[in-house]
């Protein structure tokens, strides 16, 4: 058993590790790197053993999905398995290389999750997140909810979610369907901190993308924290920051190299910033802060 803090995925009641792995890293391509299988297997395996028990991926994100069917799916139990839906299934990029649009009709929501569950060799997803942001107009004209829905009555879906940030995270938080939020936030882009607040408030876990990789050099220019840091890497700093955030449940941070995971795991192990530090960090960017007062 791992001594990684741990809380609770919001009204889920799921306990989840507040450290998460975040798949997109699988994906060949990405960063101008390729994917080879037998190490993207050693690292899904270190995460488990590392005792990191929440996983989130997408369709979108090449071979991820199959990946993790090959290399973890004998040790299912051991993490809460989070994907995404909306995306295009089958479908072929553009002459031009664009991708196609993300669909969220019921037939493409239900050929996402059918997808997930056979590559990922699982009976079950824990957490479906709509991905790439739709409004609740583009939501309710396809009766997108009620599909997730119907995937969750049959079994084969667990919770609901939305991977979404402002300005559609407003109306998304307000209708009140969804079990938990992902959103970008991190020192770098702070925005989203009082919206994670209020999704955690109306009862949803809130998983967290905080762009470790761009560190420092995504770090406002406006600020410095070399003061703050009292010793420990910018990188975990940026960590434990997001981590210090009392209403974010999880952060799912991405990487292919073993010692990255284990300097993530034992920077995520010391949990959040002192008081002080974490108070003066959140002044220092406090003019990127969007109230959700006044929005
Ligand atoms: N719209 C959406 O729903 C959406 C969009 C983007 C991302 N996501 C999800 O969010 C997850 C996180 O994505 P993110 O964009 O926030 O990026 P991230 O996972 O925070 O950053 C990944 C990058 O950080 C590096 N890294 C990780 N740990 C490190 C360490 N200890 N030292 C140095 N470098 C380190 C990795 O390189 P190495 O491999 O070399 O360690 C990689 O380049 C994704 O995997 C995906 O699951 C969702």
């Amino acid at each position: 058993m791992s001594d990684l803090p741990r809380t609770m995925l919001g009204r889920t009641g799921v306990e989840v590790t507040r450290l998460g792995y975040g798949a997109m890293e699988l994906m060949d391509g990405l960063r101008g790197r390729s994917i080879e299988a037998a190490p993207a297997k050693r690292v899904l395996n270190a995460v488990l053993d590392a005792g990191i028990n929440f996983i989130d991926t997408s369709p979108d994100y090449g071979n991820s999905e199959t990946l993790i069917g090959e290399a973890i799916s004998h040790r299912r139990d051991q993490y809460f398995l989070a994907s995404k839906c909306g995306c295009p299934i089958n479908q072929r990029r553009s002459a031009s290389g664009e991708r196609p649009p993300h669909v969220f009709t019921r037939q493409n929501i239900r050929a996402c999750v059918e997808q997930s569950l056979k590559r990922m060799k699982t009976d079950h997803l824990d957490l479906v997140q709509f991905h790439h942001n739709p409004t609740r107009a583009v939501l309710e004209e396809n009766d997108s909810v009620a599909e997730l829905d119907a995937l969750k009555a049959e079994g084969k879906i667990r919770f609901t979610g939305m991977s979404g940030d402002l300005p559609n995270l407003r109306e998304q938080v307000r209708m009140g369907v969804f079990d938990a939020f992902q959103i970008p936030y991190s020192l770098a882009h702070p925005e989203h901190h009082e919206w994670i607040t209020r999704a955690s408030r109306a009862g949803a876990g809130t998983v967290i993308r905080c762009d470790v990789g761009r560190g420092i050099r995504a770090v406002p220019a406006h600020a410095n924290f070399d003061d703050l840091l009292n010793g420990v890497s910018m990188l975990e700093f940026l960590l434990r920051f997001t981590l210090s955030h009392p209403h974010v449940s999880t952060t799912i941070v991405g990487t292919m190299n073993p010692d990255h995971l284990a300097d993530n795991v034992r920077a995520a192990g010391k949990g959040p910033l002192p008081d002080d530090v974490y108070e003066e960090a959140k002044r220092r960017v406090s003019g990127l802060i969007i109230s959700s007062e006044s929005t």
